[in-house]
């Protein structure tokens, strides 16, 4: 077994000045918003595991079977001989992928990256035991940011499931997607999951499940705030709310405050007034349409080599390669 390298690009200095803006800025402007990357500590990681499980939430089991479906095509088309992987957080459903370039014969090294060092150093210390044979290379960054430090290779192609995409806002997902090809040879490929545009019901639910644990998992970031800030918001006295915006065709996850309330974050030196009924934006998670995720690739210069779809149509699986 080769030892597994971790780099961090993303120290806890780097991440602490990162909060401190984005909170700052998110809290002062109208309507207060908050970006979705500082969900996920380790117990927000935690709860979006739980999450994946729900009944309600779909996208997870949809792109598993569809991996379970594909993995082979896309090992064969792709011959890519390193992984890299975007948030990817316990790399559950990577093991189709890592099986499948493992027959294919291709696959050398994987390289997962996320913004958890929490959730990606328990993700490595199974792989590790799990495939003794692949070279593992983590790497703690943020893929709005790091993209330009990842490890090289001779082939690589770059893994980003879940839908993640879809939680960076239209022009955040463009500026995302030209770095990302920048750094890419021509011939490199992306592996990207997108969720498509499926009816408003069930869409709603798998962002509101009924046991609660989505409305947890979005007051989490309040946790965070509380513990990184010094911050003392009444976690229980916001609401969790998902809607769906037919407009931008996006989930939107909002906070309510249940009644006026003023919260101090001692560490920013800052007092904010949430007026009662108040809401917050917490995270988009846009869904798609194929001609959408086409026209989004080309714009940053991948053109698209096959896309997989499952028969509900729910989910897709696009490789695109670097032009
Ligand atoms: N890929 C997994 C996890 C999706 S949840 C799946 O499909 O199930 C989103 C993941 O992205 C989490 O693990 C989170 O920690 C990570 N993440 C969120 N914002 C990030 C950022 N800006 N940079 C790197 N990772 C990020
Ligand atoms: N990428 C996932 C998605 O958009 C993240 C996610 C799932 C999520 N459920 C959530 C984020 C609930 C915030 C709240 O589907």
């Amino acid at each position: 077994m080769s030892p597994a390298l971790l780099d961090i690009h993303l120290t806890d200095g780097d991440a602490d000045a990162a909060l401190r803006a984005d909170v700052r800025a998110g809290l002062t402007t109208i309507p207060k918003q908050l970006p979705p990357k500082w969900f996920y500590d380790a117990r927000g990681s935690e709860l979006f595991e739980l999450i994946t499980e729900l009944p309600e939430y779909y996208p997870t089991r949809t792109e598993r079977a569809l991996l379970e479906r594909s993995a082979d095509a896309i090992a064969i088309t792709s011959g890519a001989d390193t992984i890299v992987e975007l948030g990817s957080g316990s790399s559950a459903k990577t093991r189709l992928l890592l099986d499948a370039f493992g027959r294919a014969g291709s696959l050398r090294r994987y390289v997962p990256q996320d913004v958890s060092e929490a959730a990606l150093r328990s993700a490595m210390d199974a792989l590790s035991v799990e495939y003794p044979d692949l070279e593992l290379h983590g790497v703690v960054g943020d893929f709005t940011s790091h993209l330009h430090r990842l490890p090289r290779g001779k082939h690589r192609m770059v893994a980003f499931l879940g839908g993640t995409i879809g939680n960076l806002l239209p022009a955040e997902r463009a500026e995302f997607l030209d770095r990302l090809r920048a750094v890419l040879q021509p011939g490199e490929q992306l592996l990207l999951g997108t969720g498509l545009v499926i009816d408003e019901e069930t869409l709603v639910r798998a962002y509101d499940d009924s046991a609660g644990v989505t409305a947890e998992f979005n007051r989490n970031v309040l946790r965070v705030l509380n513990r990184e800030l010094r911050a003392d918001f009444p976690v229980e006295e916001f609401t969790h709310r998902a809607l769906w915006d037919a407009e931008n065709e996006w989930i939107e996850m909002r906070l309510v405050a249940q009644r006026a309330i003023t919260v101090t974050l001692a560490e920013l030196g800052l007092e904010v007034r949430f007026a009662a009924g108040e809401e917050m934006r917490t995270e988009v998670s846009a869904k798609f349409r194929a001609p959408g995720v086409r026209a989004m690739l080309e714009e940053a210069g991948f053109t698209v080599t096959r896309t997989w779809t499952d028969p509900d149509d729910r989910f897709a699986l696009t490789l695109a390669t670097a032009t």
